[in-house]
C-alpha cells in the first residue's frame, strides 16, 4: 500500500513514500523518464532530485517555496522542460509557465512536452534581451536556472519588467558558471549581496551533494 502524505507547507507538493512527488497533470506520460506511481488519489511523478534543482533544495530542507495553484511562471533556461514539467503539475491548467530558453536545439526537446501540457509556453530567446519577449504578462514567479556568469544581473532585469510588486523569485546558482577558481560559498555570498539590492533574501540552500557547488536563493521583490 502506497503511503502519501501532503508536503506540509508547500501547496501541491507531495511525499510518496517518502519520495518527493507531484500529481501527474497528463496520467499515464512521462516527460523525462522518471518513475510513475498510480494511486487511489490519482497518479503521482517522482521528482527527481539529481534532475532538478528546486526538488534537492526541498530535500535539503527549503522553507519557503512560493508555487500555487494559479500562478504565472517566467521561467528563464526552461531547457527540455524537467523542472518545468512538475512546476506544470503544481500550477495546473489555470496557471502558466513562459518558458524561455536560447537554444534551438534543446528547445525542441519541450515541444511535445508543452503540446500535452497547455500551461507551458515555450519561448525561443535570450534571456538577456528581455525585450524580444516583452508581450509577456506581469507574473507571480521568476525562475532562473541558466547557468551563465551574469545570472542575477538577467534575473533582476527580467524582475523589474515581468514581476509583480512584492512577487517572488528563485535562482539556482552554478559557482563555477560565475568564477571557476574561487571557492563556492564565496560566490554564493558575492551573489547574494548583488541579488540584496533589489530583493529580500528569504531562503538559501546549498544543494549538494544532488548538485555539486550549486546553491538556490528564494528572493521576494522589494515594490
Ligand atoms: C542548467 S540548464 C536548465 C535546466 C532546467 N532549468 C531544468 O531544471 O529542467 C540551463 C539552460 O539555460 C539555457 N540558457 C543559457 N543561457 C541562456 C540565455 N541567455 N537565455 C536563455 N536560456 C539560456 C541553456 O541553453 C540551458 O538549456
Amino acid at each position: 500500500m502506497v503511503k502519501i502524505k501532503r508536503h506540509k507547507r508547500f501547496e501541491g507538493v507531495f511525499w510518496v513514500d517518502n519520495r518527493l512527488a507531484t500529481k501527474n497533470l497528463v496520467e499515464g506520460r512521462k516527460v523525462y523518464g522518471e518513475k510513475l506511481i498510480k494511486t487511489k488519489e490519482g497518479e503521482f511523478r517522482l521528482w527527481d532530485a539529481r534532475r532538478s534543482k528546486p526538488a534537492a533544495a526541498i530535500y535539503k530542507g527549503l522553507r519557503t517555496f512560493p508555487l500555487f495553484k494559479g500562478a504565472r511562471i517566467l521561467y528563464l533556461g526552461v531547457a527540455s522542460g524537467t523542472t518545468a514539467s512538475h512546476f506544470s503539475d503544481i500550477i495546473g491548467n489555470k496557471g502558466i509557465i513562459y518558458g524561455v530558453e536560447i537554444s534551438h536545439r534543446v528547445l525542441r526537446d519541450i515541444l511535445p512536452v508543452a503540446r500535452e501540457r497547455k500551461n507551458i509556453v515555450p519561448i525561443l530567446a535570450n534571456a538577456r534581451m528581455p525585450e524580444e519577449y516583452g508581450w509577456v504578462e506581469e507574473v507571480d514567479v521568476v525562475y532562473a536556472d541558466v547557468a551563465i556568469p551574469d545570472m542575477s544581473e538577467v534575473l533582476v532585469r527580467n524582475a523589474e519588467l515581468f514581476l509583480k510588486r512584492k512577487g517572488w523569485a528563485m535562482i539556482a546558482i552554478k559557482a563555477r558558471s560565475i568564477d571557476v577558481t574561487a571557492k563556492p560559498r564565496k560566490v554564493f555570498e558575492m551573489e547574494k549581496k548583488k541579488l540584496q539590492k533589489y530583493f529580500e533574501i528569504v531562503d538559501f540552500v546549498i544543494l549538494d551533494p544532488y548538485e555539486k557547488d550549486h546553491c538556490l536563493f528564494v528572493l521576494r521583490k522589494r515594490n
